[in-house]
């Protein structure tokens, strides 16, 4: 899978991006990030890419030329998502990391400023995406999340001892809570259902932790399940005793 940044700031990007798993992933070239520096593409003598906005108001405003010609050094035949990271877009999500990561090519956009010239996005980009109801100074932060977001759902970026299958929103829930070693910590100890080999156990254990956390943790999320009778049986019982489901 191949990611194009098109950015002003192209060394965060590979700063970031060269670590872990998704630092593996591209030695390994199962992912690819190109960055382009939309300065490049700047037609001004002092490499200038922002100018004032029309109309008057604060700050400056990304110039569509040098985002265009960017894009088209790409090379690419046009029918790639185009993404611009902007806080008016679609909240980013696991689903849309999922629907993503079966993408060959995608480019991630990055303004700055007070933003970018709106008749670039309108001719270039297909979908706006959003990391939250918050402002960013630019879109890098957000891309790099998108990127390592679709990534580790792309085949092989995980390794076999990391697995997203059970994580948190892939099966709609948030996942159950985490141990290692040491069985005791701080007077805390491991539950023992986790520390029993019954796996049958420790399945339906997990599976209630999960639907417990979401309750409390995410109930606009949890309100949207539809739980079988037995797992209605359970947060009910919970429900009516909380606090009694947990560490058996
Ligand atoms: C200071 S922001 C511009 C905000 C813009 N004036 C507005 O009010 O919608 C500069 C750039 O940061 C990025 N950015 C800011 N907040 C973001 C967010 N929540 N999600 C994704 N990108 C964001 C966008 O690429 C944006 O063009």
């Amino acid at each position: 899978m191949n990611f194009y940044v098109l950015t002003l700031f192209t060394q965060m990007i590979d700063d970031c991006l060269g670590h872990s798993i998704i630092g593996r992933a591209r030695k390994e070239k199962i992912i690819n990030v190109s960055t382009v520096d939309i300065r490049d593409f700047s037609n001004d003598k002092h490499r200038h890419v922002d100018d004032y906005p029309y109309g008057g108001g604060a700050g400056m405003v990304m110039k569509p030329q040098p985002v265009y010609d960017a894009y088209k050094s790409l090379g690419l035949n046009g029918g790639e998502r185009v993404i611009y990271m902007t806080p008016q877009g679609r909240p980013f999500s696991q689903k849309i990391a999922q629907e993503l990561s079966e993408e060959e090519n995608i480019v991630i956009l990055c303004g700055h400023y007070e933003g970018i010239d709106e008749r670039v996005i309108e001719e270039i980009v297909t979908d706006e995406i959003s990391m939250g109801d918050f402002v960013l100074t630019g879109g890098e932060l957000a891309a790099m999340a998108v990127i390592d977001a679709v990534s580790r759902l792309v085949p092989g970026v995980l390794g076999k001892e990391e697995s997203f299958l059970d994580e948190s929103f892939s099966n709609g829930l948030l996942e159950y809570p985490q141990y290692t070693r040491p069985p005791e910590f701080m007077g805390r100890n491991v539950p023992e259902v986790l520390l029993s080999g019954d796996h049958g156990r420790v399945d339906r254990w997990r599976h209630e932790q999960a639907l417990i956390r979401t309750l409390n943790k995410r109930p606009d999320i949890f309100e949207k399940l539809s739980l079988s009778e037995k797992d209605s049986a359970y947060v009910k019982n919970y429900l009516d005793r909380p606090g009694t489901d947990t560490n058996s």
